[in-house]
């Protein structure tokens, strides 16, 4: 009776945490907040700490902060890295979410990589609770991303999640709800940018920052050469005079300074489908592979890991939404399944 009316009262959340963005899903409105994963916090001199904001506010003043504040990242290449400064954002950003609503606590649904040990696993939990959830439910990453591209999950059949993060790629073959292959690796989004900054450091002696490199991706980004677009500036300071200087980019260039990358990400993927079972493997050729994660908007991935697979290559109308949608999915099945709530 009381779990009924706390039911009604309450709104279930669901919640994706990842390297670059924390996602957050209110059941019956959608995806309602999108947000970097950052905090930008105060330390006095006794190491007292105070959160003065969180998401895209804190990300903004990363790089541009006087010694006395931080702007902390607290999920490291998909994992959870500080669990205080997460907790932190989780309870910032739930208040957000709910404006003037007086909530009862939520129900959440949170989505965690395949693998975390049980001590990770109940410190993510402890961590979404103490931000204001009443009942945690973890779901698995390439679980949840399957949920939202709408794959029947519970069926004997093989799906092949690959989803391109911002700090990682998990290759995931998945069976009746559960994980028959996994491989997670630290490449993601941002080792793209980086990739970029390398390029330019080396060939054409110029720092550039991180947004910027996030910038080119964005402009110029392809896995496949023969891009046709416009050049970009690309503005960063001189190696040798430490002076502002720009440089102009063509798209040619760009798709060689990722290339290595793109290349660890197709590669991942054929050694994925290397060690899917032979019946499952057909069931992929059939449904194609799930490509999931903002990543898999990079121009041509699709392609490049279709032509090296001779597979069919699938992408959701919402990559980087796919993961959170999944697991608002199963909380709002109400029931959830043992093989996928871990
Ligand atoms: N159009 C695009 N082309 C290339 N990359 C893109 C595009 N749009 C977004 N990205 C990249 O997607 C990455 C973020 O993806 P996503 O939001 O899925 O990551 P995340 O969930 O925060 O990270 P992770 O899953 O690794 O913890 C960023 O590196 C961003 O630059
Ligand atoms: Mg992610």
């Amino acid at each position: 009776m009381l779990q009924s009316m706390l039911g009604v009262l309450s709104a279930d959340l669901a919640v994706d945490m990842g390297t670059t963005a924390t996602r957050i899903y209110v059941r019956g409105r959608g995806i309602v907040l999108r947000q970097a994963s950052a905090v930008a916090m105060h330390e006095d001199a006794a190491g007292r700490k105070k959160v003065l904001c969180v998401g895209d506010r804190a990300l903004e003043i990363l790089g541009r902060t006087p010694s006395d504040v931080r702007v902390v990242l607290p999920v490291r290449d998909g994992v959870v890295a500080e669990f205080d400064m997460a907790e932190a954002l989780l309870r910032q950003l739930m208040l957000q979410v709910q404006g003037r609503r007086l909530w009862v606590a939520p129900r959440a649904a949170v989505c965690v990589p395949h693998g975390l040990s049980d001590v990770e696993r109940r410190a993510l939990r402890e961590a979404v609770e103490a931000s204001g959830a009443r009942e945690v439910v973890l779901v698995e990453l390439p679980v949840a991303c399957a949920l939202g591209a709408e794959l029947p999950v519970n069926e004997a059949r093989g799906n092949m999640i690959v989803d391109v993060g911002g700090g990682s790629t998990t290759v995931a073959v998945l069976s009746m709800g559960g994980v028959v292959h996994h491989h997670r690796m630290k490449l993601g989004g941002v080792h793209l940018d980086q990739a970029i900054a390398h390029h330019l450091r080396q060939e054409h002696d110029l720092l550039i920052g991180a947004r910027m490199a996030e910038e080119i991706k964005l402009a110029l980004g392809c896995a496949l050469p023969g891009f046709q677009a416009d050049g970009f500036e690309a503005r960063g300071r001189a190696i040798d005079t430490g002076w502002p200087r720009a440089c102009l980019l063509q798209a040619d260039e760009v798709h060689r300074a990722i290339s290595e990358p793109v290349r660890m990400i197709v590669d991942a993927v054929l050694s994925g489908l290397e060690h899917t079972p032979p019946d499952l493997a057909s069931d992929v050729a059939d449904t194609g592979i799930i490509l999931t994660g903002g990543g898999a908007l990079l121009r041509d991935l699709d392609r490049a890991l279709s032509d090296a697979t001779g597979l069919p290559v699938v992408v959701p109308d919402d990559p980087s939404g796919t993961a959170v949608l999944g697991a608002a999915r199963l909380i709002e099945q109400g029931a959830s399944p043992a093989a996928m709530a871990v």
